[in-house]
């Protein structure tokens, strides 16, 4: 339950000695309620991890607590060229000598900064780092840092699959669950600074008093940890809840609508952060609904929130059946010819990839394409179509992955995390998105390893340039245990998670192949669904001849939509990455891989390899027992047993599917269930 905040005490006594020299009191400078929830945290944490030991004794070595303005002068000079850099909300931890007594100033240019600032002095105890001489300097690279919970007011979640919400809607306002205090704690802890409380496939209620009221009650709670509550707003709103004939963003009465309610949820929520809004999408109303465009949609809910500095995000995950020859093409086609008609305070908000969150997907073409607008990211944290609450899957090597991809919009060097930045393009509101994995479960993710994902997706979101493996370390130290016999293997298996399961699922750029609607297990036979692109034979279109989907200029030319030298790498089949061969090709099965197999070995052998990762996942925790409690040990193990089931369960039919096209017999060393 505690997360990674489990301030395990340092049973080490060279390094709990060490950290108490330097710790024999904590002097806090200002007065607020972010100051006092960070006394709260020092004080709960250093009871855990140094038990009785920790000193109060303001004489000697300590620590210094406060944001810049409220220090006094002598520490500031000390410390003036540090502050001189500090930007945002970043901060400064630094050793300094004043009066002969070394004292570690923990500081920034806000009280949040002072937090985030106090909650990485705390990863560095927690992960045994030394803190002699400390000296560190660091600040957000992104500015809105957010997760997007799918939950609906009756408490289930979409694609949720730990639980059920952790918003008691019921209860609110006036019980107050210690749960979002927690939340609140374990999210400021990794940066996130916004949270949108509801699914984007939206309900108008939300909107209403009798809720508004019970977003302010967890509004309030969240404030002192930094963090700003949005709400998804339903485009056609104003008709349900408004007594409003019609929805028409360009409807004088309808912008009025909205800005009355806007400042009506001001009023009781003065920071509120602003909308996220799903529209003209799988069934979801909006402006498109009135003759209208994501323009006028956009800019008129836009314009409700500016006078109160509020946000809209604008998804761009739209595709329909009236366009059935690509979907990965529609978002593209849809926003691009928009570029530089949004208003400043819009941000379009773009899935990782042009499909939909699958095992593995080429970066979405979007991103460095729109040079006039506001673009963010929204990854999943969650994992619809990964195994879901239950299979082991360390996502910030995938969000690695897509934020090193280059889209040389500008040249080499243009990736797509300096598109997310900012810096690519020069933008002024920057932010990235993950659909959140959190439900009621004692574990808050249903599977202890997933907390992992809301973890990194958060340590990203601060700096989208951080390395995945690393981040995999500092969780498991903070979250098991610093064991070096602990760490090293478990975070090997972390780090080669995501391979796995592309490979039990998804391997050489297969996608969209998850059985129809629940997205669980496999399907790529489903043939009879009403929409052509919700059928997964659309997505892998095997046949005698081959599989793969052609999507370079010789088929449904969606490679145009990347910058020149990217559509020219993914237009030649030489030139593409195997990892995509089937994204973007549609490949006879006798096509020779690099490795010299054939395409149908190749891909047997993928999906056994990726059952025998599994194997050797389940017996290298199987070999940690001794290092971690008996009951996270037990669960994760059962969790394993239910993956190692699955992956068998994807190889079995996916390759018995596929071998009725490819008329081969499998590979030698490839098995198959009885
Ligand atoms: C996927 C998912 C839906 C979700 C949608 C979205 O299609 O299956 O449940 O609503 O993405 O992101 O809007």
């Amino acid at each position: 339950y505690k997360l990674w905040l489990q301030y395990n005490y340092i049973e080490d006594s060279d390094i709990r000695d060490n950290y108490l020299s330097h710790l024999n009191s904590v002097q806090y400078f200002g007065d607020s309620e972010t100051i006092n929830v960070i006394k709260e945290e020092i004080s709960l944490a250093m009871k855990s991890l140094f038990g009785n030991d920790y000193l109060k004794n303001i004489n000697k070595n300590g620590l210094i607590i406060g944001a810049t303005s409220n220090l006094n002068t002598k520490i500031l000079k000390k410390l003036k060229n540090e502050i001189s850099n500090i930007q945002k909300d970043g901060f400064v931890i630094k050793q300094v000598k004043i009066g002969g007594i070394k004292q570690i100033v923990i500081t920034a240019k806000t009280d949040i900064g002072v937090l985030y600032g106090t909650f990485n002095f705390l990863k560095r105890l927690q992960t045994h780092q030394s803190i002699d001489k400390i000296n560190v300097i660091d600040f957000p690279k992104v500015d809105i840092r957010m997760l997007n919970h799918w939950d609906n007011l009756d408490r289930t979640v979409e694609r949720g699959y730990s639980g059920f919400s952790i918003w008691d809607w019921h209860r609110l306002p006036n019980y107050i669950d210690t749960r979002y205090k927690d939340y609140a704690r374990a999210n400021a802890s990794i940066g996130i600074n916004g949270t949108a409380l509801t699914n984007v496939n939206s309900n108008a209620l939300i909107l209403t008093p009798h809720y508004i009221e019970k977003v302010k009650a967890i509004a309030d709670v969240f404030r002192p940890y930094g963090i700003k509550v949005y709400l998804t707003a339903r485009f056609s709103a104003p008709i349900e809840i408004g007594n409003l004939e019609t929805a028409d963003p360009l409807d004088e009465n309808v912008a009025k609508w909205w800005k009355d309610k806007t400042a009506e949820i001001y009023k009781e929520i003065p920071d509120f952060g602003g909308f996220l809004v799903k529209a003209n999408s799988e069934g979801q109303p909006g402006p498109q609904n009135y003759g209208r465009n994501h323009i006028d949609g956009a800019n008129m809910l836009a314009d409700a929130v500016k006078p109160f500095n509020g946000i809209v995000m604008w998804r761009a995950f739209v595709y329909s059946e009236h366009d059935p020859d690509d979907r990965a093409k529609q978002a593209y086609s849809e926003f691009v010819p928009y570029d530089g008609q949004f208003r400043d305070n819009v941000l379009i908000q773009v899935k990782n990839g042009a499909i939909d969150f699958q095992p593995r997907e080429p970066f979405h073409p979007m991103f460095g394409a729109m040079a006039k607008t506001n673009l963010m990211m929204e990854f999943q944290i969650t994992q619809e179509y990964m195994g879901q609450g239950t299979h082991l899957v360390y996502q910030p090597k995938l969000y690695e992955e897509v934020l090193k991809a280059d889209t040389y919009r500008e040249g080499k060097g243009s990736f797509v995390a300096k598109v997310i930045d900012g810096s690519l393009h020069n933008k002024k509101i920057t932010g990235i998105a993950g659909v959140a994995n959190i439900g009621t479960d004692i574990n808050w993710t249903g599977h202890h390893f997933l907390q992992a994902n809301w973890y990194g997706f958060g340590r990203m979101a601060w700096n989208p340039y951080l390395k995945s493996s690393d981040i995999a370390e500092e969780w498991i130290k903070m979250t098991f245990t610093n064991e070096k016999a602990f760490v090293k293997p478990v975070k090997k298996m972390m780090v080669s998670s995501r391979e796995t399961v592309v490979n039990y699922m998804t391997p050489y750029g297969l996608h969209h192949i998850m059985a129809t609607g629940h997205h669980f297990g496999p399907g790529p036979w489903v043939d009879n669904l009403s929409r052509p692109e919700w059928n997964p034979v659309y997505y892998h279109k095997a046949d005698e001849n081959g599989v793969g989907f052609n999507r370079t200029n010789t088929g449904s030319n969606a490679t145009a939509q990347y910058a020149s030298a990217v559509k020219e790498i993914y237009n030649n089949i030489e030139t593409t990455p195997e990892i995509y061969l089937l994204w973007f090709h549609h490949i006879p099965w006798d096509y020779k891989l690099k490795n010299g197999e054939t395409l149908w070995n190749g891909l047997a052998l993928k999906y056994q390899q990726g059952v025998n990762e599994v194997e050797e996942m389940k017996s290298t925790w199987n070999s940690l027992k001794k290092y971690i409690d008996p009951q996270r040990f037990k669960e994760i193990s059962m969790m394993f047993d239910v993956q190692l089931n699955d992956a068998k369960w994807w190889r079995d039919s996916c390759l018995l599917y596929f071998q009725q096209f490819s008329k081969k017999p499998l590979p030698k060393g490839v098995e198959k269930s009885k």
